[in-house]
């Protein structure tokens, strides 16, 4: 069973989407350990409620930061680690560590909107449409080599944050989806593209009708 490790700054909506999809077996993976360079995250709490172990680990000094992060998810035995709302970049060092075993979710169609408020972003611009994207992450902030996107209708009356909660809808599908397709042995990164290679879908069993999955969803 795929071990997972997750590093979360805040609430977590993603994070417990993961869980509940190891839960529900939608997934052969469990989440073994989370991480948060925010005391108050409450992605710390739902890891606890869930009797998973979780820890703060203090960001003061980066380097100490990810050099602790790293020995415990080696610790822990993780063989994906999961950006799911981890408001940090990481240094190459951690990066290189963990190339092609570490993943992010991003509330954008990449490579538009990178960096922080995605969703207002996307208001401001007046985009028609919006999404999420879940990418291998590379020394860049919301750069690497991309695995699934899902897009949202912009609406006219829409504001941040009803887009934010449509996005939002959509992150918790394909997040979950990437690492099955991982665990699956189903994503090869070829320079900056990922090839899924064949096999099942969760189009009939696990989608909504207002979002576009890309391939392999
Ligand atoms: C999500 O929109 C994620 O894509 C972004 O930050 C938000 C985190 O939400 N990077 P949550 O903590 O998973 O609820």
């Amino acid at each position: 069973m795929l071990r997972i490790g997750v590093l979360a700054s805040g609430r977590g909506t993603n994070l417990q989407a993961i869980i509940d999809a190891c839960e529900k077996k939608m997934i052969n993976a469990e989440v073994v350990v989370v991480l948060s360079d925010n005391k108050e995250a409450y992605a710390l709490e739902r890891g606890k409620e869930h009797g998973i172990d979780a820890f703060f680990v203090t960001p003061l000094v980066k380097e100490e930061h990810e050099r602790r992060m790293d020995e415990i998810l080696r610790e822990h035995d993780v063989g994906l680690v999961v950006g799911a709302g981890y408001m940090r970049i990481l240094s190459p060092w951690f990066i290189e560590r963990w190339y092609g075993r570490i993943i992010n979710i991003h509330p954008a169609l990449l490579p538009s909107f990178k960096g922080i408020d995605a969703q207002g972003q996307a208001i401001e611009y007046g985009v028609k449409l919006a999404g999420c994207t879940t990418h291998f992450m590379d020394e860049k902030a919301d750069h690497g080599p991309i695995i699934l996107q899902a897009a949202v209708r912009v609406r006219d009356d829409d504001t941040r944050e009803s887009l934010a909660e449509r996005i939002l809808k959509a992150e918790h599908q394909i997040l979950p989806r990437s690492i099955d397709l991982f665990e699956k042995g189903r994503l090869r990164i070829e320079g900056r593209r990922v090839r899924i290679l064949p096999g099942d879908t969760w189009v009939d069993k696990y989608s909504y009708p207002d979002v576009f999955y890309s391939e392999g969803y």
